[in-house]
């Protein structure tokens, strides 16, 4: 069986996700492998046709086309997002037809399923057979039963080929809102008062109504509204997933992306994220600005911000990007807003942009943030506990911000808990005591809050 591995990760072989891919040449060396460092090499894809022809032509051939990527926030990088961009721009889908498909992931399990079900919708769309993805923690490697359990994978993922196991797609092909929004008449701008706010876009000429509803927005500011274009900022390249910023949040890259964000951005009260949909995520170049925010480690550099997330296109038809958006918004503390130009109407859109813009100043004005969700309760003990534990080293920043924040909130830290255990725990297995506590728990639940309702 001939396998293409398409390799996402900017540090090509030198890379946890490709120690997984070396493991499984090593347990089946019967089939012929074939790996494309398409993230590290995306420059020379994009330049080069004949280096972008030659991956085609290698997927034609292939019996197995295998998505082999790091998870890079909820997603995968943005170098491998540019190389999916490009089988669409110049009209690479037929080689991937029909093909056989599986993704494979190394991360510490943070929106791993957003990563693979944007893999999976994108390989339905080039009309492939997903037999599966494979989310594997980055140090399972070293684990017998983790080893095992991807020899599993690859066994059960190689008699799907076999076999012919008939796949049924499961992302639907999208339907585009594809009509001129035209801004009406300037709207009263609302008062922003000493709110700063900044809109940030990849705007160029692929959507007219992403440009026109930032226009639009530029206008209902009663104060400037500074705008920023993602293409004009001086970013140098995707994130290279070097982790050396990890000590004290220093980028290898010399370029002007740490003043936009923590100058630019971190002086604003509002942030409008502006961008269009490109396949089933924003533009490559959004994720590369999102990517390269991880020279800020796992510290929310943005919190407290109100963000408007002003989408051109399907927005309604792609729930992992809406949960992607919100969930990074959710861990970085800030409230999202999501207006789109799907309801099709200018003028309802332009009451759209002109509420977005009062609610954000209004957001700004008094402070509000909504409370955490799963998604950021979640993803704090995960990067509690990782960075407590085996990232601390490389992670020295987050460690000392952690620590400064009092964001290791281990359970075991909390001294009135662990009393109460330590009493009631032992006292709950006298049958007399239980039926007395069980009986009433109602009472007991809502108890602790009678203290604040009685001196509210
Ligand atoms: C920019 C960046 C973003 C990341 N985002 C995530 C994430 O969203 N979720 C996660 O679980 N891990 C995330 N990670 C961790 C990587 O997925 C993990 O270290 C992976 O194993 C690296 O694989 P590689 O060595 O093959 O590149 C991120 C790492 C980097 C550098």
């Amino acid at each position: 069986m001939k396998i293409i591995v398409l390799n996402g990760s900017p540090k090509g072989s030198v890379s946890v996700t490709m120690q997984y891919v070396a493991y499984m040449q090593k347990k089946f060396p019967a089939h012929e492998y074939r790996i494309f460092n398409v993230a590290l090499d995306i420059r020379k894809i994009e330049k080069d046709d004949a280096v972008f022809g030659g991956i085609i032509d290698a997927v034609r051939t292939a019996d197995l086309v295998l998505w082999a990527f790091p998870l890079y926030f909820m997603l995968v990088p943005s170098q491998y997002k540019r190389f999916i961009e490009l089988v669409f721009e110049r009209h690479a889908e037929e080689a991937f037809s029909g093909k056989y498909t599986a993704s494979l992931s190394t991360s510490i399990h943070f929106f791993d399923y957003t990563a693979h079900a944007y893999v999976h919708a994108i390989c339905d769309d080039l009309g492939m057979r997903y037999g599966g993805f494979y989310s594997a923690g980055m140090r399972d490697l070293l684990i017998a039963e983790e080893r095992s359990r991807l020899e599993k994978f690859a066994q059960v993922l190689f008699s799907i080929l076999s076999d012919k196991v008939p796949i049924q797609r499961e992302h639907a092909p999208l339907v585009w809102p594809s009509w001129p929004y035209v801004p009406g008449p300037a709207p009263e701008p609302v008062r922003t008062g000493r709110k700063k706010v900044v809109i940030l876009t990849d705007s160029d000429d692929s959507s007219a109504n992403c440009a026109k509803m930032t226009g639009r927005l530029m206008q209902a500011f009663s104060g400037t509204a500074e705008l920023v274009n993602l293409h004009d900022a001086d970013i140098r390249g995707g994130c290279l997933g070097c982790c050396q910023c990890g000590y004290d949040n220093t980028c290898v890259y010399a370029d002007g992306y740490r003043d936009l964000f923590t100058k630019t951005l971190g002086a604003a009260d509002i942030v409008i994220m502006a961008g269009t949909v490109h396949d089933r995520y924003l533009s490559s170049i959004w994720k590369q600005f999102f990517d390269r925010s991880f020279f800020k480690g796992h510290i929310p550099g943005l919190k407290g911000k109100q963000i408007g997330f002003v989408i051109a296109g399907p927005l309604q038809q792609l729930p992992n990007l809406k949960e992607v958006l919100s969930a990074w918004a959710d861990n970085g503390g800030c409230r999202a807003l999501f207006v789109t130009d799907e309801c099709g109407d200018s003028g309802k859109l332009d009451a759209l942009l002109d509420a977005t813009a009062t609610r954000l100043v209004k957001g700004a004005e008094i402070g509000y943030i909504p409370p955490h969700t799963f998604y950021a309760v979640g993803g704090h003990k995960i990067f509690r506990d990782s960075i407590y534990g085996d990232m601390r080293l490389a992670f020295q920043a987050d460690y000392h911000y952690y620590r400064e924040h009092g964001m290791f909130d281990f359970p075991r830290k909390d001294l009135r808990t662990r009393i109460f255990n330590a009493i009631f725990v032992p006292l709950i297995k006298i049958p007399g005591f239980r039926k007395k506590i069980f009986s009433d728990i109602k009472h007991h639940m809502i108890q602790p809050f009678e203290g604040v309702l009685r001196n509210t």
